[in-house]
């Protein structure tokens, strides 16, 4: 689908999935803002987009943030994909506190704020994008709280698609398997890490990792080209929760 004249914004679009969608929506003729709190990724980004992006530095989880966000997006939005997250992994028994505020802040209140701050700039016919995760609906151990946080998401991806249907606006989510991404192995040193994506690997059906490039090509189907599609998951893991 051609996307020339569209307008799409991105959170957490420096890097990983959100990178990779906005490389594909630029490609395709359209203007993309992106979004993350590192300008140097974000200057990075920008250097392989080109003319038709632009970032704006901010943390999802700061209510002023995107407020200066949504005062600096101008034009109205045809697309919004709300993909900032982040991984904290830990088994119940050492959970912290501050670690369990620090995924909710993020990849919870971060995305339900997104949508709030940016909707008065949704285009009639304009498409909301939610990253949740496979991780909602499996019992992973050491992954409860992020599980538990894109469970959330899930559920907000009906309720915000009843409140914004009378504007003509869509949401719907994008549950992504493993998909090879900086976030997949975080906090992990590096053979650990290998060995860990190793193993998502071998236990998927297709026997290998998602890219970045298939989620994307999901979700410009949901922002753009799936307009009956409201309210609903599309789950891209290589058929690991389903076969
Ligand atoms: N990779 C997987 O296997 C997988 C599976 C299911 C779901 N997901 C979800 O997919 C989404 C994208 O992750 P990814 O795999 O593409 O990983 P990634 O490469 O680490 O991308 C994360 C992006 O979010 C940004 N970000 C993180 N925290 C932020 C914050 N507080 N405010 C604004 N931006 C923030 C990052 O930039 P800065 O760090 O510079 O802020 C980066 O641009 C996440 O929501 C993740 O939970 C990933």
């Amino acid at each position: 689908m051609n996307l020339t004249g569209k307008n799409a914004v991105i959170t957490g679009g420096s890097t990983g999935m959100g990178f990779a969608t906005a490389q594909l929506f630029v490609e395709r003729g359209a203007r993309v803002v992106i979004t993350g709190r590192s300008q140097a990724r974000l200057d990075s980004a920008l250097a392989r987009l080109g003319p038709r992006a632009a970032a704006i530095r901010g943390d999802v989880a700061s209510l002023a943030d995107l407020d200066a966000l949504a005062a600096a997006v101008t034009d109205p939005i045809d697309a919004l994909f709300v993909n900032a997250g982040i991984v904290h992994t830990a088994p119940l028994e050492s959970m912290t506190e501050e670690l369990y505020d620090d995924l909710f802040a993020v990849n919870v209140k971060g995305a339900y704020f997104t949508v709030q701050k940016l909707a008065p700039r949704l285009r009639p016919g304009a498409g909301v994008v939610l990253t949740t995760s496979t991780a909602n609906v499996m019992g992973m151990p050491a992954i409860s709280a992020y599980a538990a946080g894109k469970a959330a998401l899930r559920s907000m991806a009906r309720t915000l698609s009843a409140e914004l249907l009378p504007r003509g606006v869509r949401v719907n989510a994008i549950s992504p398997g493993p998909i090879d991404t900086e976030i997949l192995a975080a906090g992990m040193p590096a053979d650990a890490a290998a060995q860990f994506k190793a193993d998502r690997a071998a236990e998927n059906p297709m026997g290998r990792l998602g890219t970045p490039e298939e989620i994307a090509r999901a979700v410009a189907f949901l922002a753009f080209e799936g307009t009956y599609a409201t309210g609903i998951e599309l789950v891209v893991d290589g058929g690991v929760t389903q076969l």
